[in-house]
């Protein structure tokens, strides 16, 4: 495995793999794996020839008041990740390499942005497609695998590749979870005990709302409303969102006779928590 810090070792090894005709799986990360990241590098694994694995906290999408400084980090534990799930290339840019002088450009992102996660995060997704724009460019990968515990992620990055046409397949990937149901996240550890016994009704109240839909519910407003009568009465985390949209647009609907997600934000003390499920009209979860 090499583990490659500059952009031009990287390229000169990626254009030789696509002259070689070999298929490139990309899994782009800021570092500091959990079983999240894993089944990503196992997916990626499992359908092509090559695989790279990029860790690199990204400040253009971290605001003003984020915790950029105190991201985590452990790269020697990442790289020995890497290798145990058979990566072929890390790469592991410092902040200069990715970004040596003010862009010249700026991509804005209009649409599947201003909801959600989006709303209380100007900026973010601006910063998260420049990213990618220079890591797909650089890695030249065939597919790019992104975990749906981020499902706006998925979204923006779904009209980054159509709109801009990059040769990339964008492989979704189901959360993974705790044996309770709790996604899996690196913020989990600031949960108090209480809390932590508290945080599974998140992922209950999303199947307590595919129920609903399963049982012949249509009616968004009347699903947001008992979805947070549900959390309500199984958690003192305070709600910061709960939002059913349609999905990959991440438009508002009036009814359920599409896909759409439901997606659901928690503060706790010391923490704030995300999950969401995406669902056919007929209540069955897409992507479990
Ligand atoms: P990061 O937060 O490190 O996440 C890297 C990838 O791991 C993302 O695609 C994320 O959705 C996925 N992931 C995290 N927790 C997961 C879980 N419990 N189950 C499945 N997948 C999970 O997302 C980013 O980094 C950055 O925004 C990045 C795309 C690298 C751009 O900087």
């Amino acid at each position: 495995m090499n583990v490659f810090d500059s952009i031009a070792q990287v390229q000169e090894q990626t254009t030789k793999w696509v002259r070689e005709g070999k298929t490139i799986g990309f899994v782009p990360t800021m570092g500091y794996l959990h079983e999240g990241h894993e089944r990503l590098m196992e997916e990626a694994r499992k359908e092509n020839d090559k695989v790279i694995l990029s860790i690199f906290v990204n400040p253009l999408q971290f605001g003003e008041n984020e915790d950029l400084d105190q991201y985590p980090r452990d790269h020697d534990h990442d790289v020995s990740v890497a290798e145990k799930y058979g990566v072929d290339l890390v790469f592991l840019p410092t902040e200069d390499t990715m970004y040596p002088a003010p862009l010249t450009l700026n991509i804005s992102v209009v649409r599947r942005a201003d909801v959600l996660c989006g709303r209380s995060r100007p900026g973010h997704f601006e910063g998260v497609v420049t990213v990618l724009t220079k890591l797909f460019n650089i890695c030249q990968p065939t597919r790019a695998y992104f975990g749906m515990k981020d499902a706006q992620q998925v979204a923006v990055v779904d009209g980054l590749i159509q709109d801009f046409n990059f040769p990339v397949q964008l492989v979704r990937v189901p959360t993974v979870r705790e044996a309770d149901g709790l996604a899996k996240s690196s913020r989990n550890v600031n949960l108090s005990h209480s809390e932590r016994e508290e945080a599974p009704s998140i992922q209950a109240a999303l199947s307590h709302a595919t129920d609903l839909v399963r049982k012949g519910e249509r009616n968004p407003e009347e699903i947001i409303q008992s979805v947070r009568e549900f959390l309500d009465s199984r958690t003192r985390g305070k709600i910061d969102y709960i939002e059913l949209l349609s999905y990959p647009e991440l438009e508002p609907v009036h009814s359920i006779d599409q896909t759409v997600i439901l997606a659901v934000a928690v503060y706790y003390e010391k923490a704030r928590l995300i999950d969401n499920v995406v669902m056919g009209k007929d209540g069955v979860s897409e992507l479990r």
